[in-house]
């Protein structure tokens, strides 16, 4: 029998037990999946980062702790946690965010604001441009990002992407490095953020990045929050260098009622809803790596703690 502690918020509890308790069956593992368990019975902990354990000392046999969210920079810096760290690769979470980038970019590049609030009798004939006239840029090429990357491309889009580790792509200018960022923000129209949050990504977008992009232009950010300077992008917005900031994330959550982004009109807000990991499709890659742990294969998507993604 193999242990499983389900330490996420006990209202997940419902979502993830049926979902998990099936993919675990379907791979054959006898699994006892609880929500309790003395420390040292554990094997696995299917995990949350917003869940009571933040200490791992006692979970003395665990062999692996399985992430429920793709980021993982809350629990990284946690020195207790040394067993393996897998994060959460789900193909339907991929899907959600392709689907959330690609509404958020077409939304600015059709100009869909116009007419969605300007039902006021005149007749505005703006004809947007195509999209292999518009320049998008993602920084981070990783699941989600080269996903999303991709599906914009794919409409047609000139797609420039960013990452740590130079790349090379059929329909995607691929850049790396300090002068590979410079070059990519000077060609967003859009730019998308699909960075994780690390120390070499917090506030990548400051000042002196938002005055490369193009006067006006977009930022749409489902990363995380601190990867932008706040009051930098505030004053951007103020002058007009950026257009339009469509925000997911945010160094506080829920964003405080005070926060001038609420009020700002050319912020739109939406409360870290981009994508969401699905229970059944990551239930199947938990089941996945349980069942490669207890084979001795090697663990997917394992985090490296000292790149911190
Ligand atoms: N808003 C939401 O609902 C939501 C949902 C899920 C995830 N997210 C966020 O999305 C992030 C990305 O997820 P993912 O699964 O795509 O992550 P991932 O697969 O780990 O990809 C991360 C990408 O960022 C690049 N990167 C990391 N550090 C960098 C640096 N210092 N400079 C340049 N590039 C760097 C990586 O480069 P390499 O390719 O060279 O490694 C990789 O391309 C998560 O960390 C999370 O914060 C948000």
């Amino acid at each position: 029998m193999i242990n499983i502690l389900f330490a996420a918020k006990a209202e997940r509890w419902p979502t993830y037990e049926a979902p998990l308790k099936q993919a675990f069956a379907d791979l054959g593992l006898e699994v006892d999946l609880r929500q309790e368990f003395s420390p040292e019975e554990v094997d696995y902990i299917v995990y949350a980062p917003n869940s009571d354990v933040q200490d791992f000392t006692p979970y003395t046999r665990c062999k692996a702790v399985l992430n429920l969210w793709a980021g993982v920079e809350a629990i990284t810096g946690n020195d207790t946690l040394t067993q393996p760290l897998a994060r959460m690769v789900d193909s339907g979470l991929t899907e959600g965010m392709i689907e959330w980038v690609v509404g958020h970019v077409l939304r600015h590049h059709l100009g869909m604001d116009l007419h969605i609030r300007g039902q006021d009798g005149e007749w505005r004939s703006h004809v947007p441009p195509l999209a292999r006239e518009r320049r998008v840029t993602v920084l981070g090429l990783g699941e989600l990002g080269m996903a999303a990357a991709e599906a914009l491309a794919g409409l047609g889009f000139p797609v420039t992407g960013w990452s740590r580790r130079k790349k090379t792509l059929d329909k995607i200018t691929a850049l790396s490095g300090d002068e590979g960022l410079k070059q990519a923000l000077e060609q967003a129209d859009i730019l998308v953020l699909l960075l994780p949050l690390t120390p070499g990504t917090e506030n990548v977008i400051d000042t002196e990045a938002l005055a490369l992009m193009p006067q006006g232009a977009v930022i749409i950010n489902p990363g995380r929050g601190p990867l932008i300077d706040d009051d930098a992008l505030l004053a951007a917005l103020d002058t007009g260098q950026i257009g339009h900031a469509t925000l997911d994330v945010f160094r506080i959550e829920p964003l405080p009622r005070d926060h001038p982004f609420w009020a700002h009109p050319n912020v739109t807000v939406t409360p870290h809803i981009a994508s969401e990991t699905r229970p059944i499709t990551s239930s199947q890659v938990i089941a996945e790596n349980v069942r490669r742990g207890e084979t001795g294969e090697p663990f997917l998507y394992l985090v490296d703690r000292g790149a911190g993604y």
